[in-house]
């Protein structure tokens, strides 16, 4: 894809991000054209990634008090964060899932065999999730659109939400770490802790046992 392409696309990609998170109901008119734009960018999408794109995701695994079993990465594209949670989780089984099927198979193509066992990937929206309640002990979101309600919903009691933005507020699917916090804290989740590594920033937080 021509360079002018690329920063069309990732002005898009931050103008379906702040849509969507004010009113998700967008999300319907949106989708379709962000689908194939990344299935468009799949097969470069991995050498577009920084070495230290993870950075900060991996600081904030590092943090967590216990080591979840089951895990989900959503909008994993090629897979990239899926197999660093896995490397660094080497007990969870890791659910990679993207809209995109041209990156699920880019993903699925990319699984390192000694993950394999592990790590697997599936075609779904972030908006309407194929899995019950409280099915992840982590959710993550590296450079995702987020739609609240489902990571809430998907996260079990006592479980972590990790968001990270390689690029911090440069990043063009970015949403402010304030906004974060009080779309997080309306759906019961608590306990915020900040990470910053390199250009990248991350946001953990706690889903709170129920009262
Ligand atoms: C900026 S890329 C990030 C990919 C990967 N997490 C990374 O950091 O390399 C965003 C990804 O989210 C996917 N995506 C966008 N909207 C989605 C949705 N509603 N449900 C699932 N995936 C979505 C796109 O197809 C794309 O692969």
């Amino acid at each position: 894809m021509s360079e002018l392409g690329q920063r069309l696309g990732r002005r898009f990609a931050r103008f379906t991000t702040n849509a969507v998170v004010s009113r998700p109901a967008l999300w319907r008119l949106l989708r379709p054209l962000t689908r194939y734009q990344f299935d468009r960018l799949a097969p470069q999408w991995t050498s577009m990634r920084s070495a230290d794109a993870f950075e900060p995701l991996e600081q904030a695994l590092d943090a967590l008090p216990s080591a979840p079993n089951r895990v989900l990465d959503l909008g994993t594209g090629t897979g990239l964060a899926a197999f660093a949670i896995a490397r660094r989780l080497p007990g969870a089984t890791v659910v990679g899932t993207d809209l995109a099927e041209e990156m699920v198979a880019e993903a699925r193509a990319a699984t390192p065999p000694e993950l394999a066992e592990r790590v697997r990937f599936e075609v779904a929206d972030a908006a309407r999730l194929p899995y019950a309640a409280g099915s992840f002990e982590l959710v993550s979101l590296a450079n995702a659109i987020p739609f609240f309600d489902e990571v809430g919903r998907v996260t079990a009691v006592g479980g972590y939400v990790l968001f990270s933005f390689s690029g911090g507020p440069a990043t063009p699917i970015w949403v402010p770490p304030e906004r974060l916090r009080r779309e997080l804290g309306a759906r019961g989740f608590t306990d915020f802790a900040d990470f910053e590594a390199g250009s990248g920033t991350a946001l953990l937080a706690r889903k709170a046992e129920r009262e």
